[in-house]
């Protein structure tokens, strides 16, 4: 039998419970890991994982949900504590995925909507990194994977906090590159286009429309299409790759 890709390894992946995130902890259960997921609720978020184990057709033991807000620092602290322990003591790949957005053209951009998705989609990837490290850092071994954004590369008119937020994560990303290389703590990204998910079926269709004809491939990505590259960063393949973002956006950004 071929043996899998994240066989013994341990996952944690943000903003599980649904869309690419959901993708992602499905691709990593079929190749061994054991991994748990985050979502705002715990109810929600365990309800996933037994779906998820049994689309996976393996244990329930191998797939945990917690409910956490990531932008709750002592929340995320505490969550993550959970999660190692429960893991035996180590974390071997923590995906930030978890994302919202609040659009608006910048002049009618409220306080909240700014604070809202830089809190969510930028600080909260600084929470759970600063906890997931730890485990890693005495490891000396670890993959972090931060889902960004084609947004975060070029910007998108409607979505300033959405686009600082993404190229934010892209800055952090190199930082903690650099800062973890000694540890053998691999730090890359990776910079979807436009996913076929929760998040964009509030588009209206004249808009999915437009926005297709522009992409060089002429289509919306799966959020398997985006799992398949994670893979690819958390396993072996990926052995001597850090402080990259990966653009998987069927062309947008050249
Ligand atoms: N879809 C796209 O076209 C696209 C393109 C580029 C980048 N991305 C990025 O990819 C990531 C996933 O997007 P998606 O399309 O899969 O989104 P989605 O279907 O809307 O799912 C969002 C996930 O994030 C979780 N989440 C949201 N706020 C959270 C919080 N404060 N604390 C904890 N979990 C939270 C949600 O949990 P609940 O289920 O509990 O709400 C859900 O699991 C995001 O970072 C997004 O910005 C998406």
């Amino acid at each position: 039998m071929q043996s899998k890709l994240l066989e013994n390894k341990t996952a944690l992946i943000t903003g599980g419970t649904r869309g690419i995130g959901y993708a992602i902890a499905g691709t990593f259960l079929r190749e061994g890991a054991r991994v748990a997921i985050l979502g705002t609720s715990a109810d929600k978020a365990i309800a996933a994982a037994m779906k998820l184990a049994q689309e996976a057709s393996v244990s329930i033991d191998q797939v945990t949900g917690f409910g956490v807000d990531v932008k709750d620092t002592t929340a995320v602290a505490n969550t993550i504590e959970s999660v190692v322990a429960l893991f035996g003591g180590k974390l071997d790949i923590l995906v930030n995925n978890a994302g919202i957005t609040r659009d608006n053209l910048v002049m009618r951009l409220d306080e909240q909507e700014w604070d809202a998705v830089i809190d969510t989609n930028l600080k909260g990837v600084f929470n759970c990194i600063r906890s997931a490290i730890r485990p890693m850092i005495r490891a000396r071994s670890g993959r972090i994977i931060n889902i960004s954004s084609v947004v975060g590369l070029i910007g998108n008119p409607g979505q300033a906090n959405y686009a600082a937020a993404k190229a934010g994560v892209l800055g952090l990303t190199k930082t903690i590159a650099r800062e973890l290389a000694s540890r053998n703590i691999l730090v890359n990204a990776i910079a979807p286009g436009f996913v076929d998910t929760d998040m964009t079926a509030v588009l209206d269709e004249e808009y999915r429309q437009k926005l297709t004809e522009q992409i060089p491939l002429k289509r919306i990505a799966s959020p398997q299409e985006i799992a398949e590259v994670a893979l690819f960063l958390a396993g072996p393949g990926a052995s001597y790759l850090t402080g990259q973002c990966i653009s998987v956006d069927g062309g947008m950004h050249m």
